[in-house]
């Protein structure tokens, strides 16, 4: 069983609710999402913190335009993002609004508390003021003469104002970036933040009098705090820092999780966590935050997502279409961390076709259907491996391989080795944050049963009395995978977890990471066959459909495009190639071959490796229908082979000829003949 490992607390940035939010937001949230729940799996005391940052001049002009005040206009979009959340299963602890008055209070005592210890004084500022941003820059700081951050224009104002001794804290906060080198990642926003220290920090003003929008400075009803002082300290406010109720053990959450292990952010707002909110807490004399870590942006043909362009992609459309689990998978496996990517809705469907429909979402059905097919549902412990070993569970770094002993290469035993092993590569991506890698190497495992399926041809033994054992024992070397598979996915797409679960007959009980590194762990199974996870998409359909509710994220021109099928010429309703001469057709081999085994092509996902007998002939064929055609429902069909096709390798396979196939542009249907194998089809 999992043992404690101590706490863990993880946070996203507060959310501005100026307006709803887009698929980029949620990436982040996807992202501290899967983590806290990976860690909660694996042992941890977590505690996930979200939110909203409800005050600042903008939200106050929105609502105004809105003929609203600013309190009802959060209230509606702050209600539209809890729902995103829960419809995204998001598995927050806590939801912090900074007009919550347990956060207003708080924010007011940190005020007097850095004020009292001399690092804040009142005074004029001029500058250059970013609206959209809430930021005052000076004249190098700007960017062509535009704000750094977003590059809109700027605009000189001046004010009264209270101001935050940042600059007395340069070499703290140069000591802080040498010393701990892992406080802030990755490295090139470490570099970013050094340099614009070097370059000389000046004091921060810390309030406002143009507009009312925000927490009063205390003792003067002129100022209301900067809208990111208030919005930093929701990290500390939400865990009960600073006491201001006199309730005895109002910060017993402080005590037990701060200092956060992540602050999980944005590239455009490292600056903020790296450097304001450092000096703040230096300023407080508390601890620093263990970690930040800046994440890149996703992009829509070429620039941000961004709700003031209106460029934004809708997470709740694609939800509603493809299901949460198919978009947090995408997120989360799609893109580097800290790297900027592309958001196209191609990508979106060709993720969810090639590895939830075609990888997983096949396993489970082939799995739990044959199950039902050859052995009634039930699937028993083997007593004694068919390949002559008994079976006892079998955990990561043991050295039996439990399959046959004389064979250390057999199917069996390479599964288990893969299954029991891949725990521990995830972990180690996921300390890095390497979400794609750690779901990489878990789809390894997947791709590596479904082959495993075609090696062992279940359907080929359970027709011989002898192999009735052997197939019990394939379906529970699968069963057992996927119950690992299960609590390996858990933290990513937990509802497709429980219903692998669920189709396992895996009932009550909890999932612990630790199971996760046993193999035979299971005294047997009773399968019960569900709704298909993830039914394959038509993708020339989809991306029709998507490009009229999801147009932003139409692919930008250049992009690879998904196969689409040829359209029909105008006259003859078929898209006809060049008239060719007798003669070039009679250069054509044709025979009548029978597929004598076929399985999946290990490195990709498009094709299937045939192996047909022509005669006294046996040719490998590699053939582009792995989305039509499971392999064991190929063998023992009688087709028709281009015979004198050049051989050539098709992703490192050799391909030893073409088979014939009416395509009727959404799946391929064998040509066939009722003839022997070998004969020539003229
Ligand atoms: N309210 C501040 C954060 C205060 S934290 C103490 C803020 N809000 S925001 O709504 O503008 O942005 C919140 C987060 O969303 C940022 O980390 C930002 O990087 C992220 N994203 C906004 N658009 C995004 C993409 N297109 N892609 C990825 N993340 C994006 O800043």
């Amino acid at each position: 069983m999992t043992k404690d490992k101590g706490k863990y607390y993880i946070t996203t940035p507060i959310y501005y609710p100026s307006s709803n939010l887009h698929v980029g937001h949620t990436y982040c949230t996807v992202m501290a999402d899967a983590m806290a729940r990976f860690k909660r799996l694996s042992g941890y005391d977590v505690r996930f913190l979200t939110g909203v940052d409800e005050h600042g001049r903008k939200i106050q002009e929105i609502a105004e335009k809105e003929g609203m005040t600013p309190q009802a206009y959060v209230d509606r979009i702050v209600a539209g993002i809890k729902d995103l959340w829960a419809t995204m299963e998001i598995s927050f602890d806590d939801f912090i609004r900074t007009t919550e008055d347990r956060h207003k209070r708080r924010v007011q005592e940190i005020f007097k508390r850095i004020y009292d210890k001399g690092d804040i004084y009142k005074g004029d500022y001029e500058g250059w003021y970013c609206t959209p941003c809430e930021s005052f820059w000076t004249d190098i700081q700007l960017k062509d003469g535009k704000c750094p951050d977003c590059g809109r224009p700027v605009e000189k104002a001046s004010e009264r104002a209270y101001f935050f001794r940042l600059s007395a804290y340069a070499d703290r906060l140069l000591a802080l970036f040498a010393e701990t080198p892992g406080f802030l990642e990755p490295e090139t926003r470490r570099n970013e933040m050094i340099g614009f220290i070097k370059q000389g920090l000046e004091d921060l003003c810390i309030s406002r009098s143009s507009f009312n929008w925000g927490i009063p400075v205390p003792g003067d009803g002129e100022q209301v705090i900067y809208v990111w002082l208030d919005a930093l300290a929701n990290y500390v406010t939400a865990l009960g820092y600073p006491e201001v109720d006199g309730r005895a053990g109002e910060a017993d959450l402080y005590r037990q999780y701060w200092p956060a292990d992540v602050h999980l952010v944005g590239k455009e707002i490292v600056r903020f966590h790296s450097i304001i909110w450092p000096a703040m807490l230096m300023s407080m004399g508390e601890p620093l935050p263990k970690k930040v870590l800046g994440h890149g942006w996703l992009l829509l043909d070429g620039g941000k997502m961004s709700k003031s362009k209106g460029n934004v992609v809708d997470p709740v459309r694609l939800i509603e279409r493809y299901g949460v689990d198919a978009l947090k998978y995408f997120l989360l496996r799609e893109y580097t961390f800290g790297q900027d990517g592309l958001f196209t809705n191609e990508a979106l469907l060709n993720r969810i076709n090639a590895d939830l429909a075609n990888d997983l979402g096949n396993l489970l059905s082939r799995t739990v259907g044959m199950s039902g097919k050859f052995q009634s549902g039930k699937i028993g412990k083997p007593e004694t491996g068919a390949s002559g070993t008994a079976e006892t569970p079998y955990a990561a770094g043991q050295g039996s391989d439990g399959g046959d002993p004389a064979a250390p290469d057999c199917p069996d035993a390479d599964l288990k080795r893969l299954a029991v092993g891949t725990a521990a590569k995830v972990e180690t991506f996921m300390d890095e944050f390497a979400f794609n890698h750690a779901l990489e190497e878990i789809w390894t495992l997947i791709r590596r049963s479904n082959k495993y399926i075609d090696e062992t041809a279940p359907w080929i033994l359970a027709g011989e009395a002898s192999g009735k054992a052997r197939v019990n024992e394939i379906l529970y070397n699968l069963a057992e995978t996927l119950r690992i598979v299960s609590i390996l996915i858990r933290p990513f797409m937990h509802g497709s977890s429980a219903e692998i679960r669920k189709q396992l007959g895996l009932r009550g009980g909890e999932a612990f990471w630790d199971d996760a590194s046993v193999f035979g762990k299971e005294a047997g199974y009773v399968t019960e066959k569900g709704a298909s996870l993830f039914p394959r998409l038509d993708i020339g359909e989809e991306l029709d459909m998507l490009a009229k509710i999801n147009p932003a994220g139409d692919a930008v021109p250049g992009a690879e495009a998904a196969p689409r099928a040829p359209s029909d010429s105008p006259e003859t309703g078929l898209g006809r190639k060049p008239e060719i001469e007798y003669e070039t057709f009679d250069k054509l081999d044709l025979r009548v071959g029978e597929v004598t085994d076929c399985v999946k092509h290990p490195n990709a996902d498009a094709l299937l490796i045939f192996r047909v007998k022509m005669g006294k002939e046996t040719r490998q064929i590699v053939s582009g229908v792995a989305a039509s055609w499971a392999p064991e429902d190929c063998v023992g069909r009688k087709v028709i082979v281009v015979a004198n096709l050049k051989p050539r390798k098709l992703r490192g396979e050799l391909s030893e000829g073409m088979l014939l196939f009416a395509d009727n542009g959404d799946r391929y249907e064998f040509v066939t003949a009722d003839a022997p194998d070998g004969e020539k089809v003229t």
